[in-house]
């Protein structure tokens, strides 16, 4: 018998196997989320998330200048003051840790892409995304104008972009238009277009000291949906999105393909932070070998469809691919 196709012939060394894959992983690709707490004076580790810092003012200037000197294409920030009330006060405080974070980093690394995390879950004393109504409700309509109020100053402080994560409707045309009212037309939106309620944001919970009590299902999305992911995505483009986000990464990975397919603006993964966590814990007990686990992780993300991939790998990752150049 002579076999006749040989898939195997593409495959048989390394300069073969590097000549044809369709799929690069670049450091410009990525982007590191960094935390960073009002009144910190030390960077601490968070325990859910192995390897990963809140970070003091004077900590997130340096992991910045590190991450820009790997290569990686951008930075996104979350902030996590020290006081929490029901509407988020310190989240449009001008001087609150969030714009403070923003300035810091805009002076540390002027030419990167810095995304403020436009979010009320940080600022609030019951850890939801939005204000809520008397019954307890997360309120969509009331929530607006504390965004609208939170993109104008994040802008001013210095974020490059904004990432609206906050799941409420409408929340892409009320940023955009309270950012060009204010002269920022230039300031870039990231919607987090489809966005899950998921159990895979659970270490982030440690990240950020959340107060959180319940989920979020009643304004993000369920994982049983995929259709519904389209629409919110057509939403945000028409609101004025200029790159969209899907998140989770891993157990998204149709979804993030489908709005590939859908949209021409750039489109990002969210690799979160239980997805971290469960290759941190597995390469920890010898289950999994953590780099080829983080490079495969990442490599199934970008040829899934993602052009942009947020992870808390992203410096580490960078600088494994400028070693093997
Ligand atoms: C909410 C927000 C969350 C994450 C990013 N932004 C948590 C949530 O929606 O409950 C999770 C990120 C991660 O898990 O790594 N502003």
């Amino acid at each position: 018998m002579s076999v006749v196709q040989r898939p195997r012939r593409l495959r048989q060394t390394p300069a073969v196997r590097r000549l044809v894959a369709e799929t690069r992983l670049h450091p410009a690709d990525l982007v590191l989320p960094l935390f960073v707490v009002e009144g910190l004076e030390e960077p601490r580790p968070i325990a859910s998330m192995p390897g990963v810092m809140q970070h003091s003012l004077a900590s997130l200037a340096e992991a910045a200048r590190e991450a820009e000197a790997a290569g990686i294409g951008g930075l996104m920030l979350f902030g996590i003051p020290q006081h929490k009330d029901a509407i988020g006060s310190e989240a449009t405080n001008p001087d609150g840790i969030l714009a403070t974070g923003v300035r810091v980093l805009a002076q540390a690394v002027p030419e990167m892409p810095i995304i403020a995390d436009l979010c009320l879950d940080e600022f609030t004393d019951h850890g939801h995304c939005g204000v809520l109504d008397p019954t307890g409700r997360v309120a969509n309509d009331a929530t607006l104008p504390r965004y609208q109020q939170m993109a104008q100053i994040l802008a001013l402080a210095g974020a490059t972009m904004i990432g609206t994560s906050g799941a409420m409707d409408g929340q892409v045309a009320a940023c955009r238009s309270a950012l060009d009212e204010a002269g920022f037309t230039d300031t870039m939106i990231m919607a987090y277009g489809a966005k899950y309620a998921s159990a895979f944001y659970g270490p982030f919970r440690e990240a950020v000291d959340s107060s959180l009590q319940g989920d979020r299902r009643s304004y993000q999305q369920d994982p049983a949906n995929a259709v519904e992911a389209i629409r919110e995505v057509q939403l945000d483009v028409s609101e004025g999105a200029d790159i969209v986000m899907v998140k989770p990464g891993l157990p998204y990975l149709d979804i993030l393909s489908a709005v590939a397919a859908e949209v021409t603006i750039p489109v990002a993964s969210y690799v979160v932070s239980g997805e971290y966590s469960m290759i941190e814990a597995a390469a920890a007990n010898g289950w999994i070998s953590r780099k080829p686990a983080i490079l495969e992780a990442l490599t199934c993300t970008r040829r899934a469809g993602a052009s942009i991939i947020v992870t808390y790998w992203a410096t580490e990752v960078a600088g494994w691919l400028k070693e093997d150049r």
